[in-house]
């Protein structure tokens, strides 16, 4: 293949993300974790499933970032993920040293990639990879809208037994608690949902997105969700490599849009080959805007206890 992306964490996230890109024959993908054999056993598994899936993409799995040298894309799923019981917030001092020694390493070898960061606490880490990076804002992004939206498109098709193709959504703010779905801008065939359910059915669909990524943590208690995050942070990929100049909500470095400075959060984004290549405003209510603004406090907020922090 002509483009190389790295993922970095072979684990849920990581291997099954590496699967989705090699299947889609987007690129060659190296797997990078810090365990010993890991990377290696799961690329080369995934290498022995390629004739019967039928792709031609070089897998390699490894320990260190020799071969991640060029990748046009890295996506670093590196951390801990959340148990029954923890805030994606509890993982932040354990993340951001991950997130720091993996964002030297990549930038390093990739002076010229894009990062797109999965770990959470989501927009805390885009910010500790992009201090650490020195990357221009448009090559550092982070994956959470697009899952967020994905699960609020998944429950709508549920509610009105209609194609999930046939749905849009848009999930905006930090990837927490405070989320902003917006049912206004979520549609069927075009038909926004605030005309097809009653607020009650609208509500309760709001309450299960905001609260998607901690209803998988409690079914699997081992660990959370990850075929869903793998698809979201490969749509991402794939509208890059190809220049697809998708609109997605993604979490991006705020220079006064929506009248935010200074944070990661989650906006929709024109993506194509120079990454972020454009933010775009739409015009939100006077509730909607108040409920962004109470999500980028608590961005703001964790990203304070990174400057407490000695990672
Ligand atoms: P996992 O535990 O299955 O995999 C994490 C992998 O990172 C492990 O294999 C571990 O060995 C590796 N790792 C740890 N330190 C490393 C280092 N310094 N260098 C290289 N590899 C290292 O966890 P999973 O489920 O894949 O989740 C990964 C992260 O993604 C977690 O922080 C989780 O909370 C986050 N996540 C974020 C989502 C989002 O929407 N942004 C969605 C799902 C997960
Ligand atoms: C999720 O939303 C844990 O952030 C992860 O599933």
């Amino acid at each position: 293949m002509d483009k190389k992306v790295t993922v970095v964490g072979a684990g849920n996230v990581g291997a099954t993300a590496a699967q989705r890109l090699a299947e889609k024959e987007l690129c060659d993908v190296v797997l990078v974790d810090i365990i010993e054999g890991v990377p290696q056993g799961k690329s080369l598994d995934l290498t022995e499933a390629a004739p019967i899936e039928k792709h031609d993409a070089h897998l390699t799995g490894t320990n260190d970032y020799d071969a991640s040298a060029g990748s046009d894309i890295v996506i670093i799923t590196a951390g801990i993920p959340r148990k029954p019981g923890m805030s994606r917030d509890d993982l932040i001092s354990t993340n951001a040293g991950i997130m720091k020694n993996v964002t030297k390493a990549v930038a390093q070898k990739s002076p010229d990639a894009v990062l797109i960061i999965v770990s959470n606490p989501l927009d805390a880490m885009c910010h500790v990879a992009y201090e650490t990076s020195g990357f221009p804002k448009n090559r550092v992004m982070g994956m959470a809208g697009v899952l967020d939206s994905a699960r609020f498109r998944a429950f709508i098709s549920m509610e009105l037994n209609v194609s999930v193709e046939n749905t849009h959504a848009f999930v905006l703010g930090g990837h927490g608690d405070t989320m902003v779905p917006l049912p206004r801008y979520s549609t069927v065939a075009g038909i926004p949902i605030t005309e097809l359910m009653a607020q009650d059915r609208i509500d309760a669909l709001v309450a299960r997105t905001a609260n998607g990524g901690a209803e998988i943590v409690s079914l699997l208690k081992t660990g959370s969700a990850y075929y869903a995050p793998a698809s979201a942070a490969v749509e991402m990929a794939e509208s890059i490599l190809k220049d697809k100049k998708k609109i997605l909500p993604c979490a991006a470095y705020l220079d006064g849009e929506y009248g935010l400075k200074g944070l990661f959060i989650g906006v929709p984004v024109k993506l194509g080959a120079n990454g972020i290549e454009e933010i775009i405003e739409i015009s939100l209510t006077d509730d909607e805007t108040a409920a962004l603004q109470k999500s980028a406090a608590a961005v703001a907020e964790l990203k304070d206890v990174l400057a407490g922090i000695d990672y």
